[in-house]
């Protein structure tokens, strides 16, 4: 039979990425070959996001593209899944280009659907219909997760896994609840038999993923487990050797025995990443974030007091509605104290059918929003400037990713070894020079460069 090669590319987070990477497995299951290049594909799929307006633009600048293709190549097919294909459905499927579209709650369907339009059947619609009904345990997707696990190999040695699926926590600003429905923890025994079969296929670090990961919950036989408790079980997999989370929302229950469980646990990485989107206690109200600034602060003092080198990541939103800047300064203030190791800083985008687009004008104008998301970024480049100085001459280890982006500009420095990216248990990105194969593996780098972003070093030894 002839191959069927598909092209797949994702548009959003980790949550996505996982999504493509369970899609690829499948397809590669039913006789289909992936392939990297666009040009060559038969099948394009496309696994799109609309957490802002910005991430859906690419993505109709790429359809665009695909009108083009399709006069040369007619016999194209062309599929959008992911948040995009749940938020706009049947509105999609009207475009040209597009033949497929299905939500990220079908993804199990997607090699019966791409047979359908392969064989004449017409476009295809295949997503939730009332999505904040339906049941949140989709047994299709659970059969789907565990059956495909994760390993896609982009960064050799890692692997990430979902224990939460969905969202609960309405901020007003943001669409993820409707896209991806109602928030459920999956089974431990499911997530830890997934994680081993991770481990024998070689990899070493695990990330946990969930939009609201500290809120997991499962019962069984009278017994909840919560993040602390899976903490643990997955500790016991051998052959993982670091265990990440992302991302935790900024709220006293159960903290305090995360942080426990991070301190007393060796592979569980000294990382938190908490968003705090504002540091202006109206804003928060406004967004529905259920804390105030100096809540989110008095979290961190915990986590610090019980993991003393704990890095600690964020995110914010910069010009949501009504947002003055006495509020900004209030962010910027926040970011001072909080002692980031980095953080993501978003212009607000009014997201369709949030209590935050429907109630409030976007008001602050581009220009400004601009200007805020520069400046934030500033004074977080001066602490970070701080921090990295603590690593001048220590040596670290690292999780080697593989090569750096342009891993051949000091290799003859260097006995023609290319520059290789690794990152700590505390997520710095280390840059050094070192053998391609060390890709995957842990190595101990001694660091002699810092910059705000980045530590550079020379490899020390490897393990
Ligand atoms: N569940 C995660 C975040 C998921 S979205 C959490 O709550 O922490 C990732 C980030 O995108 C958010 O932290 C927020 O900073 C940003 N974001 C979400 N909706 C947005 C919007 N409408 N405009 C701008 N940024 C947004
Ligand atoms: Fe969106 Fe808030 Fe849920 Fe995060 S916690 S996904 S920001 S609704
Ligand atoms: Fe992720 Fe974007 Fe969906 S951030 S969950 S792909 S809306």
């Amino acid at each position: 039979m002839k191959t069927r090669l598909v092209h797949i590319k994702s548009f959003g987070c980790q949550m996505n990425k996982l999504d493509t990477a369970l899609v690829k497995s499948a397809l590669k299951e039913a006789g289909f070959d992936i392939t990297e290049s666009l040009k060559e594909a038969d099948l394009v799929l496309f696994n799109t996001c609309s957490v802002r307006q910005h991430a859906e633009d690419r993505v109709i600048a790429n359809l665009g593209h695909m009108k083009h293709l399709k006069k040369s190549k007619p016999h194209l097919v062309v599929g959008i899944m992911g948040c995009m294909a749940q938020r706009l459905g049947k509105e999609l499927l009207e475009h040209e280009a597009v033949n497929l579209v299905v939500g990220p709650g079908q993804i199990p369907h997607i090699v019966s659907l791409l047979e359908a339009v392969m064989h004449d059947q017409g476009k295809q619609l295949d997503i939730s219909n009332e999505i904040r009904q339906q049941a949140p345990d989709n047994p299709d997707l659970e059969a789907f997760e565990s059956k495909h696990d994760s390993d896609d190999k982009q960064i050799p040695g890692q692997a990430f896994v979902r224990i939460m699926r969905g969202c609960n926590n309405f901020c007003t600003y943001c669409i993820v609840p409707y896209v991806r429905g109602p928030e459920i923890s999956r089974p431990p025994q499911a997530i830890v038999e997934q994680i081993e079969k991770l481990a024998q296929a070689g990899v070493k670090q695990i990330t946990l993923l969930g939009q609201t990961v500290n809120a997991y919950a499962y019962e069984d036989a009278g017994k909840t487990y919560d993040l602390a408790d899976l903490l643990v079980l997955v500790s016991e997999v051998n052959g993982i050797e670091w265990i990440r989370f992302v991302t935790n929302y900024p709220i006293e229950d159960n903290f305090d025995r995360i942080m426990q469980a991070m301190a007393d646990l060796p592979k569980v990485c000294n990382y938190l990443h908490m968003p705090a989107q504002s540091g202006s206690d109206g804003m928060l109200k406004a967004m529905n974030r259920r804390y105030t600034a100096e809540q989110y602060l008095d979290l961190l003092k915990h986590a610090r007091a019980i993991v003393p080198d704990i890095a600690v990541a964020g995110d914010f939103i910069v010009g949501f509605p009504g947002e003055t800047n006495e509020d900004f300064q209030k962010t910027a203030e926040l970011v001072r104290q909080a002692q980031y190791k980095n953080c993501f800083v978003f212009k607000y985008s009014p997201r369709p059918g949030t209590t935050s687009d429907n109630r409030l004008e976007d008001n602050v104008s581009d220009a400004i929003k601009q200007q805020r998301n520069l400046d934030l970024l500033a004074v977080q480049e001066s602490v970070s400037a701080n921090l990295c100085q603590t690593f001048m001459g220590k040596t670290v280890k690292v999780l080697v990713e593989g090569l750096s982006k342009k891993p051949h500009v000091n290799a003859a420095e260097h006995n023609n070894l290319p520059q290789l990216i690794g990152r700590t248990a505390t997520d710095w990105i280390v840059v050094f020079n070192g053998p391609e194969t060390l890709a995957g593996h842990f190595a101990e780098v001694t660091i002699n460069r810092v910059s705000p972003l980045t530590l550079f070093g020379d490899l020390a030894s490897n393990t």
